[in-house]
């Protein structure tokens, strides 16, 4: 396996390995099973004489002053040993300065499916996952690129954001991967103390809940099913919900009525200090 630290490393790489097919997962890094499953569907879909590049790069522009980007867990070491473990063939693992121009003055915004849900809460967001995104495709120009089902509002951004751009990359969706208690799986879950960490799986059990609800049609609308979240999170001692929407799963608009619609379930709750996020269809949907 390759560690690629420079836009210089990167190219003679890219010249070395040219005709090759290339399929790119990009993570901040603090890796976990979730990212690793990427890898793996990666590794599946390059195919054995194929490339699978993992980019690790915690991305200034996507967290807003007050977030976690200085205390954003950076175990490089230890996700270099899963990337190679995972059969990755090459780790982009630039620095901010590689990345970014001092005096950058472009930025990829996005205004219409990313104001709603995370990006209400976190302003600028989305535009920051849009340009670095975008930097990562036109950097490593891959084939084919994957992203978790986990953030499924970026994962709607990016596809939108190829569509739009008319980047030559195809998108794959990775399932998301949880604890056996149902927790998604996610780099801020250490942030979690013991008594949060008991709780949390309450935001994927209750999304799971109301979408067997909603297929069994025991749940007949948005309103009823909204309601019904409301009830089975209430029993969170330790949460404060950020929203729950139930949208069409392309669009991400939010639904009136179920028919006609394929929905997505959409959550995201604070354990203290802590968002966590999650999502789910309809079960065999
Ligand atoms: P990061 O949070 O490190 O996630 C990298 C990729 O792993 C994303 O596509 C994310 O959806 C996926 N992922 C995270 N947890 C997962 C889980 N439990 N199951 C399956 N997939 C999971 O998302 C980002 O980084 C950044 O915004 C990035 C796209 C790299 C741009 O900076």
């Amino acid at each position: 396996m390759k560690l690629l630290r420079t836009r210089a490393d990167l190219s003679d790489w890219q010249s070395a390995r040219a005709g090759i097919p290339r399929v790119l997962v990009p993570t901040m890094g603090a890796l976990h099973r979730g990212h690793t499953s990427l890898f793996d569907q990666a590794r599946n879909e390059a195919g054995k004489d194929g490339d699978v590049i993992a980019t690790i790069f915690v991305n200034p522009v996507q967290f807003a002053p007050h977030e976690d980007f200085d205390a954003y867990p950076r175990p490089l070491e230890a996700d270099l040993e899963k990337c190679e473990a995972r059969g990755v063939s090459a780790v982009f693992a630039p620095d901010v300065s590689e990345v970014y121009a001092a005096d950058r003055s472009i930025m990829v915004s996005e205004s219409r499916l990313s104001t709603a849900l995370c990006g209400a809460s976190r302003p600028g967001h989305f535009d920051g996952v849009c340009t670095v995104v975008a930097k990562l495709f036109n950097l490593t120009r891959p084939d084919v690129a994957i992203f978790g089902e986990k953030d499924y509002q970026q994962l709607a951004l990016i596809r939108r954001l190829v569509r739009d751009l008319d980047f030559p990359v195809r998108i794959l969706a990775g399932p998301t991967v949880r604890d056996d208690d149902g927790l998604a799986l996610s780099s801020r879950n250490t942030y979690l103390s013991p008594g949060q960490r008991a709780e949390a799986p309450i935001l994927a059990r209750s999304l799971r809940e109301v979408a067997a609800g909603i297929a069994s049609g025991a749940v007949g609308s948005p309103s009823e099913a909204r309601q019904e979240f409301l009830d089975r999170f209430a029993a969170a001692s330790l949460a404060r919900l950020d929203y729950f929407e139930i949208v069409d799963a392309g669009t991400l608009e939010p639904l009136g009525s179920f028919s006609g619609r394929v929905p997505r379930l959409i959550a995201a709750a604070f354990f203290g200090k802590t968002r966590l996020i999650d999502n789910v269809g309809l079960p065999h949907d």
